[in-house]
């Protein structure tokens, strides 16, 4: 039968000194626990009979070394409230050496930095309701190792479906590769492409520095290739590159849908020369204006690799992310996933299976849409007149053109506002032969909803 005692309150690690007696013993070592810091005041101790029981000495021992210790204020004891190590039994030094100070970090009042969304629209309630779900339904086996590298079927087939549906991607669940975010997926995707003696990746000329930089930590080189209002050039893409990574739907920063004349060559390039695209999705989900842009990779599922995210429709925090993989690759994906982290944690992928298939994700993101196209239009009409808008068909994210040179100005402004925002300057590739532009990537959808107006009062204040 098992006892009770022996599965309540929690574990508490004690050194008994030896050659002391059982009582003077644990006393001593409680003393010690309290006196050091290692239990912080407040702790709970396990009741008596639980503590005697882990020592396997007798309760009473234990209850005569307790009493000792409150007459001495180093414990209090409670009805109700259990034995608990006292409030003044100030550590002669703090736990685990020197005390850690956090570092009084405050950063600016207010954010307009791409690369988030809202985060206080995270849909707490519906994640719940389906993680509550999810864990009910979990086969046992699921709280094991991880049996598959590509991750939980149930997951890459609630993707297939909705990606195909959402997206126009050709998702076959078994091509589904799930990985911690998209910058995870690139790192793999990199590491195949080294594996394959890929020395050259492109990139777009205005692209995230931190994953131009992982690519670069990988062995391979990035070339700029240009961007204007049709996006990439695609074009231009010659005979060096192994592969090119692409932000079709919405270019990051610039905003450009790629045009289907650029969409074909880039899938012509690939034909031609054997390379491979990489499409990189990051807010495929959030159209306002248009016909969504569909994903590139329908156009050729043979040789793009098709990445999508979380960060963007749900938290970033999730770090959770998706690779549709051409069937060619499919191997090398899987075991590079094996070398380099796996999966995101189970609960996480089949709480997003259920979030996906019981419908509550196409609600998050259509409320969500809603809440950033009010932004948007919001953030448009308190700066027109005064700078061209471009990038607003979609996104959480838009370009503000400035008067040539005064990016840096603006900048410098935008910190006496106590807003922190960036200039169109901090995405270019520093080989990018591209003319100068002075502009701001202005992430609308990053604030709360309650720093919402402030944010873009102190925006408007820094415009010209
Ligand atoms: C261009 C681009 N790609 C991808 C991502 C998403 O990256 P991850 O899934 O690693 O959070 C972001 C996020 O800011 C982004 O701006």
């Amino acid at each position: 039968m098992t006892e009770s005692w022996a599965t309540s309150g929690g574990d508490l690690h004690l050194e008994l000194s030896a050659g002391r007696g059982l009582k003077a013993g644990l006393a001593d070592a409680l003393r010690e626990a309290a006196r050091s810091g290692r239990l912080a005041p407040g702790t709970r101790l396990p009741s008596s009979r639980t503590l005697a029981a882990d020592l396997r000495i007798a309760r009473n021992t234990v209850a005569e070394a307790y009493a000792e210790l409150v007459a001495e204020g180093w414990l209090t004891a409670r009805q109700g409230s259990g034995t608990r190590v006292a409030e003044r039994a100030t550590p002669l030094r703090p736990a685990g050496g020197a005390r850690v100070r956090r570092p009084a970090r405050r950063g600016p009042a207010y954010s307009l930095l791409p690369g988030s969304p809202d985060l206080g629209g995270f849909p707490r309630t519906a994640w719940l309701a389906a993680a509550r779900r999810a864990l009910t339904a979990a086969p046992n086996e699921a709280f094991g190792y991880a049996a598959d590298l590509r991750g939980r079927i149930e997951l890459r087939e609630a993707l297939a479906g909705y990606l195909a549906r959402a997206r126009g991607v050709y998702a076959d669940p078994e091509r589904i590769v799930l990985c911690a975010g998209f910058v995870h997926g690139l790192r793999v995707l990199c590491a195949v492409l080294r594996a394959r003696r890929v020395r050259e990746v492109a990139v777009e000329a205005y692209s995230l520095d931190i994953h131009r930089d992982l690519v670069a930590r990988a062995g391979l080189r990035t070339r700029p290739l240009g961007v204007d209002g049709e996006g990439a050039r695609t074009g231009d893409l010659g005979a060096g590159p192994g592969a090119v990574l692409l932000t079709p739907a919405h270019q990051f920063p610039t905003g450009a849908a790629l045009t289907p004349a650029r969409r074909a060559a880039a899938v012509d390039w690939a034909r031609r020369t054997g390379g491979l695209v990489l499409e990189d999705d990051y807010d495929g989900e959030f159209r306002y204006d248009r016909q969504p842009v569909g994903a590139l990779q329908g156009l050729d599922p043979d040789r793009v690799v098709y990445l999508g995210t979380a960060s963007k429709s749900l938290a970033p925090g999730l770090r959770m992310g998706w690779m549709v993989v051409p069937p060619g690759l499919l191997d090398e994906v899987t075991a590079a996933m094996g070398g380099l982290g796996g999966t995101p944690g189970v609960l996480d992928q089949l709480t997003l299976a259920e979030f996906l298939t019981s419908g509550a994700y196409d609600r998050h993101v259509r409320g969500m849409r809603l809440r950033y196209r009010r932004r948007r239009d919001a953030m448009v009409a308190a700066v027109s007149g005064r700078v061209a808008v471009s990038g607003i068909a979609a996104g959480l994210h838009a370009v503000l053109d400035l008067p040539p040179g005064t990016e840096r100005t603006a900048l410098q402004s935008a910190a006496w506002q106590d807003l922190a925002l960036q200039g169109l300057s901090a995405f270019r590739h520093p080989d990018a032969d591209l003319p100068p532009r002075d502009a701001l990537v202005v992430g609308y959808g990053t604030p709360p909803d309650s720093a919402w107006a402030p944010t873009l009062a102190a925006l408007s204040a820094v415009l010209p």
